[in-house]
């Protein structure tokens, strides 16, 4: 990304959320044929079942061999596996491992057949190409955190240089995005946890972003309401349909913040993290939000304000401590121990912390000297 953040708010995305999104699907979809991609989980557990009923011949081909966190080899190996399937529309359905893998093979697609062009864009800048027409993509989350259903980027991993790149367009915004709650009622503890913190991480970069607007404002801010509230509720009682479909508003308010300001320093900390020693996504980025509130409160508490009043708690202080209770209350800290075991494991790590196109969003100038010795404080505050 090259000049100033802008500050303004548009999103394309038709959401329709609720116990009735689902029945919309045949509707969605209209005349036109589809491939149907999920996760091997998501087809192992019989999710497909009324999806497949609901669009019939509609669907050309399914493919279900969507693997967390999607890497340019294994959008490749979708690529080739569908080569040959007409279909003008790609319905995902899953967390946002799949959503991603949807758009990155939607990308593909676009391209004279047979082109390596989404290894060649995402590691050598290949350009889109003009005019850029992907298939349409109807994405249906089943887990509550990226928000991927409403933006128009998806991480890919690059298998060979272990970092993460990212393919962008505003052709790549799904047509529709249909949350069902009830979807992520079977979600395991492993994943609600860390999608929640990614969708809570989101929340909070859209605000201290510099291309926050007053949209982006208060979709963050109730998100970060929700969150705190909603996720103790889940982890204790995970059919609680309340706090389910709370978590899932939250991390879509989250997404659709997110959309217009993009993420921001706890994003850009997180990625050698993840890339590097396999730490979660949604774990990696919330480590440091407590440490990166303080922060924003010294420099900028005009930022801060919002996150304290939307968590309504007294003071940014209280609000980073409340943040780290939150995290003891879910076990984030047991997980980063499980990949990060001590503070010297930390600085092995090789990747910087200053991600183009992320750190930049951030309200506050900083280097990749002050981001280790921030992380290192978060580290040691997880318990
Ligand atoms: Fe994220």
């Amino acid at each position: 990304m090259s000049g100033p953040p802008v500050q303004s708010f548009s999103n394309p995305v038709r959401v329709v959320f609720g116990a009735t999104a689902l029945a919309g699907l045949p509707r969605a979809v209209g005349t036109r044929t589809c491939i149907l991609i999920t996760s091997t989980g998501m087809a192992g557990r019989g999710g497909l079942g009324p999806i497949e009923a609901a669009l019939g011949t509609r669907i050309a081909a399914t493919f279900t061999d969507v693997l967390p966190n999607p890497t340019i080899a294994s959008c490749t190996k979708a690529f080739e596996a569908l080569e040959g399937v007409e279909a003008e529309l790609l319905v995902a359905l899953g967390g946002g491992s799949v959503i991603d893998t949807a758009k990155a093979l939607a990308a593909q697609r676009a391209q004279p057949p047979g082109s390596g062009w989404l290894a060649g864009h995402l590691r050598d800048g290949l350009p889109f190409p003009e005019p850029f027409v992907p298939p349409a993509i109807i994405a249906i989350p089943t887990t509550a955190g990226t928000g991927s259903e409403v933006t128009m980027w998806a991480t890919i991993w690059d298998d060979e240089s272990a970092t993460k790149r990212s393919i962008s367009h505003p052709s790549l915004y799904p047509e529709a995005a249909l949350l069902d709650p009830m979807l992520t009622h079977s979600v395991p503890r492993t994943t609600t946890v860390p999608t929640a913190f990614d969708a809570l991480s989101h929340a909070m970069e859209a605000i201290w972003n510099r291309a926050a607007n007053p949209v982006s404002d208060a979709l963050a801010m109730r998100a970060i309401h929700l969150i705190p509230r909603a996720l103790p509720r889940v982890l204790e009682a995970p059919d609680d349909a309340t706090a389910r479909e709370a978590l899932m508003s939250a991390a879509l308010l989250a997404g659709l913040a997110i959309s217009s300001t993009r993420t921001a320093l706890a994003h850009s900390i997180s990625y050698p993290l993840t890339a590097e020693r396999g730490l979660p996504h949604g774990i990696a980025c919330s480590l440091t939000l407590p440490e990166l509130l303080r922060s924003v409160d010294r420099e900028r508490p005009d930022r801060s304000r919002l996150i304290v009043e939307a968590m309504g708690s007294g003071s940014a202080e209280a609000a980073a401590q409340e943040l780290t209770e939150l995290f003891a209350i879910a076990g984030t800290g047991e997980m980063l121990r499980r990949h990060v075991p001590s503070t010297a494991t930390l600085r092995e790590i090789q990747g910087g912390y200053i991600a183009p196109g992320r750190a930049e969003n951030f309200v506050l100038d900083v280097d990749q000297a002050w981001a280790a010795e921030l992380l290192e404080r978060a580290y040691s505050a997880t318990r």
